[in-house]
């Protein structure tokens, strides 16, 4: 089966373009380095022929409020757009865990748009909503700056590691569309203030982390089990321990 992974150059992309290729699917690694732009639609008409399963997995440079915005108003846009025309079957796209609660944040409300243009569309679909990946912990301490400190609400979250994310998404996408949201997470809860000072720690890197009622969440407020997936939601193996004994967790960059 040829699956066209948008972002296949990115964290999870990479890595679900490995796993497919490990199962025997053509995946096919599409990203404006491989000459696939999804904002201007250069190479798109290209890379669809013969697909039968787009994934995006696709994220905007920029996090600007009106950036971001754009960036998935108008790319996915042109994805569903150019998808229709290549009678590609099913539409695979990843969001965020409790995205339809942070609206307050721009980022959040690019997710919204990006979903909403995908439900609306004729092409049959599954939204995958994920929470927050172990590798994103210092890119959230990076966000939740007030001064030279990171304030952060000190609410429940359950992250998981990006390879268990891109193989859950990598199942979804060679199973059957099921046009709803399928939710993802890791299998343990965590405060998020307290998980974001121990990898900082890990890390060496010496910003204070101050636990903050009234710190937003990528701009939005949140409350005690906003960022949370359902009772539903199919877990991930991998514990925090464990991924910081492999490679990812250990690398200084992660
Ligand atoms: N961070 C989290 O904790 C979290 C949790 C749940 C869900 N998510 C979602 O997961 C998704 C993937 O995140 P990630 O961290 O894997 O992203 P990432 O590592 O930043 O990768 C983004 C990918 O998008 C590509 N891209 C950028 N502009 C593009 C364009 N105009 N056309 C086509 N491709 C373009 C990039 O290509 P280049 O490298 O060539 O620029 C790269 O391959 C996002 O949609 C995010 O909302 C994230």
């Amino acid at each position: 089966m040829k699956i066209v992974v948008i972002g296949g150059t990115g964290l999870i992309g990479s890595k679900l373009v490995n796993k497919l290729r490990e199962q025997g699917h053509e995946a096919v690694a599409a990203a404006p380095n491989t000459g696939v732009n999804t904002l201007t639609g250069e190479g798109l008409a290209e890379v669809l022929k013969g697909a039968s399963v787009v994934v995006d997995v696709s994220n905007s440079p920029s996090w600007d409020d009106a950036a971001v915005l754009n960036f998935f108003e108008t790319s996915t846009r042109n994805l569903l757009s150019y998808e229709a025309t290549a009678g590609v079957g099913h539409h695979v796209a990843l969001s965020v865990a409790g995205t339809d609660q942070l609206s307050e944040s721009g980022y959040f409300r690019a997710k919204i748009a990006q979903e909403k243009l995908i439900k609306e569309s004729p092409i049959p679909y599954t939204i995958v909503h994920a929470t927050q990946f172990f590798e994103f912990l210092k890119g959230l301490a990076d966000i939740s700056m007030v001064g030279d400190k990171v304030h952060l609400p000190a609410v429940l979250f359950q992250p998981m590691a990006a390879d268990d994310v891109a193989s859950a998404v990598g199942g979804i996408a060679v199973g059957q569309p099921t046009n709803d949201m399928v939710e993802i997470g890791g299998p343990e809860q965590f405060r998020v203030d307290e998980l974001v000072r121990r990898r900082l720690a890990i890390l060496k890197d010496h910003r204070e982390v101050i636990a903050d009622p009234k710190a937003l969440y990528s701009g939005a407020k949140v409350s005690e089990r906003t960022l949370l997936p359902g009772d539903n939601a199919r877990l991930g193996e991998t514990r925090f321990e464990t991924w910081l004994t492999q490679s990812a967790g250990t690398a200084r960059a992660a």
